[in-house]
């Protein structure tokens, strides 16, 4: 894809940029633009052991950030920060992220997602340290199961949750309909799992309380990240790093319900080169703004490109499912390029080979 001829003047280093779960995959990703954007970077992560194997600072992280081990939820870890920092732009990416997890696990997402946010609020209010700016990572788990067309007279309407009666009698789609692509200014919010609706949640404390204290909310709802970088061993997320593993194993890649699936697979670089542009954008606006490939992808599609580069045997349909799952997404991005000057830049099969190629790096070294 070309470059947009409508990219922001980069306005160079300017103060300081406070990252929570700066340590993790998107934030380490973002860690050399925002370096390179900012005087000063300061990460706060508790480098959660689901995500991280040992508690040690990632490698990755660009060495110009200053990493504070702590946890979100701590109003002391937040006290002893804000002595220190004083953010001029926060990117507020910390959060517990296990779709399917969080159905057994509500109240650890609650509580770092929701109570974590609004305890980084406090502090911020308690210290007088208000940004100008905040950023906030959510998620097209936000939307549910999203919107769809009608075939029979081509009206919208939001079909709400696949029920544990629906999928138990295995209807995957919704009859007589087609979903649509998802973008904040028509798809309504109405998430099936607990993570989409403690992301919500995020959205909606963030925005009630940024716009009562001159705070810009800048909210990026994100399609499915992948790429170099993200967790080996967190069992919870990462479909496309656990499919390469699958595949580089020689086994067949199991596909949920009817393989047909749909998802939008965003490349790690295009999204890290989103949130990078969201922290200086000249007036984004408060209409959340859609990330994505712009692309619906079939997990069948996704699977078979995995297959391939490993020589590994066909994927093969299991009819299983998981609640909380959506049966498609994937975002309408004219949004993000009109008020980003973003525009996503990788293929399905360009991400693949860089996902697949950093794995082997890794297991070889
Ligand atoms: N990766 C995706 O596909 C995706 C999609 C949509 C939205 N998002 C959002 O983007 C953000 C970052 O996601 P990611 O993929 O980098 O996840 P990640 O798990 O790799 O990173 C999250 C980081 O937050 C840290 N963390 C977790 N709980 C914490 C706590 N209580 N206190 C301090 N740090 C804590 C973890 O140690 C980790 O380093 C999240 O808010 C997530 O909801 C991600």
């Amino acid at each position: 894809m070309s470059e947009p001829d409508v990219r922001p003047a980069d306005p160079g280093p300017d103060g300081t940029c406070l990252v929570t779960g700066g340590a993790g995959f998107i934030g380490t990703a973002m860690s050399a633009g925002l370096s390179a954007r900012f005087d000063r970077v300061v990460a706060l992560d508790n480098l959660h052991p689901q995500i991280h194997a040992t508690p040690e600072r990632p490698a990755d992280l660009d060495p110009a950030v200053q990493l504070v081990v702590g946890d979100v939820t701590d109003p002391a870890v937040w006290d002893a920060l804000l002595d220190d920092v004083r953010p001029d732009v926060v990117v507020h990416l910390a959060a517990e992220t296990g779709t399917g997890q969080s159905l057994a696990e509500s109240t650890r997402h609650a509580m770092t997602n929701v109570v974590g946010t609004t305890q980084m609020l406090d502090a911020l209010l308690r210290h007088s340290a208000l940004p100008r700016r905040i950023v906030l990572s959510s998620s097209r788990a936000v939307y549910g199961e999203g919107a769809w067309r009608r075939t029979a007279d081509g009206g919208l309407f939001h079909p709400g949750q696949r029920t544990a009666e629906i999928l138990e009698r295995g209807q995957w789609d919704f009859p007589g309909a087609e979903p649509v692509a998802m973008a904040a200014a028509t798809t309504a919010p109405a998430p099936v799992s607990v993570y989409g609706a403690t992301k919500l949640a995020q959205e909606s404390v963030l925005s009630a309380w940024a716009l009562s204290f001159h705070v810009e909310p800048v909210i990026l709802r994100l399609q499915n990240v992948y790429g170099p970088g993200q967790s080996l061993i967190n069992p919870y997320t990462g479909i496309m790093s656990l499919f390469c593993r699958l595949a580089k194993a020689g086994e067949s890649i199991p596909l949920y319900e009817d393989g047909q699936v749909r998802r939008d697979f965003v490349l790690i670089d295009d999204v890290a080169r989103a949130l990078v542009a969201a922290t200086t954008a000249g007036s984004p606006g408060t209409v959340p703004i859609d990330i994505g490939a712009g692309e619906d992808q079939t997990i069948a599609r996704a699977a078979e490109l995995i297959a391939a580069y490993y020589g590994a045997p066909a994927p093969h349909v299991t009819g299983q499912y998981r609640q909380g799952d959506v049966r498609h997404a994937w975002a309408d991005v004219g949004h993000a390029e009109r008020v980003l000057g973003w525009t996503p830049e990788y293929s399905l099969e360009q991400g693949v080979h860089r996902l697949a190629r950093w794995i082997d790096g890794r297991e070889k070294g």
